[in-house]
């Protein structure tokens, strides 16, 4: 009996230090991939090309990364372009505007500036990509890595190992509900109605991306700091929980409470009620205008949008929020890519196979 225990610890051994030693050699990163869905937080071009007014591919945007302006609406990274740093990634993750080849294994970033959870959102300015067509997008996707990867349940397991950051809702406040002369919808819905109808939406959007192999998933609360948001924030608190319970064998969900604002100041920042680029009325820059000088002294790059300096720190305490508890929910990034959700079936399959 003792002896069966061994053998079997040593192949666990040598499995888990073969996968282990995998990891490092195949381009270092802590997870093979990260699909991006969202918003202007997170947009690194995607709307480059489209009829929209949501753009941001022109000085001084980007006056910080190292490629210019690329349609990143701050000065440098965005925050998910940290975090995919810090997970050990080499390149950022590419826009779906401007993916090729290859490059779709390591991920897509779906993200359109102006974009919501429902389809109308931001109609009245121009186009987005809404959430449902970013989803329309990723299923493209998918079956490209199928073919590569030699068929669906392949492509399946593959993409069971990604993480799926979805950041998305403040434009369904700001350029719809907020906008009663654009947009109907707060005459149908009371505030805590369309809260709710906005997380029923959501929801079925994350189902569906189960439907298609996501497991791990990072859901990011909305920055906006007036009450009516803050329901939203709370039922995303709550679906968090809802499906940790019901997919608790197979898929994790982290929640991140963005609700910092206030600690602004002990955090470093001086100014937290300007933006650093003189700005238009549409909120984003003016072209060409000489911004401000200390960057990392602001919250706001533009009226609307954080400097890279806020994002870091905010990228930060998502990875590891040890020394901020409750900013992360149940857990944060750092977890979360720890949690071997695969592995037992990796191990079942290696015996069966083997024996
Ligand atoms: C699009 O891809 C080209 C070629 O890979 C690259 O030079 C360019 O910077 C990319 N643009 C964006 C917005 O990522
Ligand atoms: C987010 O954190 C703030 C400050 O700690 C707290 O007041 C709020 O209840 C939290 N929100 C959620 C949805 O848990
Ligand atoms: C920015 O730096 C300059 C000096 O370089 C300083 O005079 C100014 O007060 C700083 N601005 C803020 C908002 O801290």
């Amino acid at each position: 009996m003792e002896s069966i225990i061994k053998t079997w610890l040593v192949v666990l051994i040598v499995f888990l230090s073969a996968n282990y030693f995998k990891q490092c050699v195949n381009g270092k990163s802590q997870v093979p991939c990260v699909f991006i869905f969202g918003d202007s937080l997170s947009d690194s071009g995607n709307n480059n090309n489209l009829p929209t007014s949501a753009k941001s591919n022109y000085k001084p945007y980007g006056i910080d990364f190292p490629m210019g302006p690329t349609g990143r609406f701050t000065n440098g990274r965005t925050a998910i372009d940290i975090i995919t740093q810090l997970l050990g990634f080499e390149n950022f993750i590419p826009p779906f505007a401007n993916i090729s080849g290859s490059d779709i294994l390591k991920g897509v970033n779906y993200a359109s500036g102006g974009a919501g959870i429902r389809m109308e959102t931001y109609s009245a300015k121009g186009y987005a990509i809404s959430l449902g067509l970013q989803l329309r997008n990723h299923r493209a996707i998918v079956s490209q890595i199928a073919s590569r990867l030699g068929g669906i349940d392949k492509a399946q397991q593959y993409l069971n190992k990604c993480l799926y950051y979805v950041n998305i809702g403040s434009n369904d406040y700001i350029n719809n509900y907020f906008l009663p002369q654009f947009y109907p919808t707060s005459h149908i819905y009371s505030p805590e109605q369309y809260a709710e109808a906005l997380i029923q939406e959501l929801s079925l959007n994350l189902l569906a991306l189960h439907d298609i192999g996501a497991r791990k998933y990072v859901l990011v609360g909305l920055g906006l700091s007036s009450s009516t948001p803050s329901l939203f924030n709370y039922k995303l608190k709550s679906l968090v929980e809802h499906f940790n319970n019901k997919f608790s064998a197979d898929s994790k969900f982290i929640f991140i409470n963005t609700t910092l604002e206030s600690d602004a100041q002990s955090d470093g920042f001086l100014v937290s009620n300007a933006p650093c680029c003189p700005s238009r009325l549409n909120g984003l820059c003016i072209p060409d205008e000489r911004p401000c000088y200390n960057r990392s002294d602001y919250v706001f790059w533009d009226e609307v949008h954080p400097t890279e300096a806020w994002y870091l720190l905010f990228a930060t305490r998502m990875y590891d929020s040890s020394n901020n508890p409750g900013f992360t929910y149940p857990m944060d990034f750092k977890h979360l890519v720890e949690q071997e959700i695969e592995m037992e079936y990796d191990i079942t399959s290696q015996f069966s196979a083997s024996s």
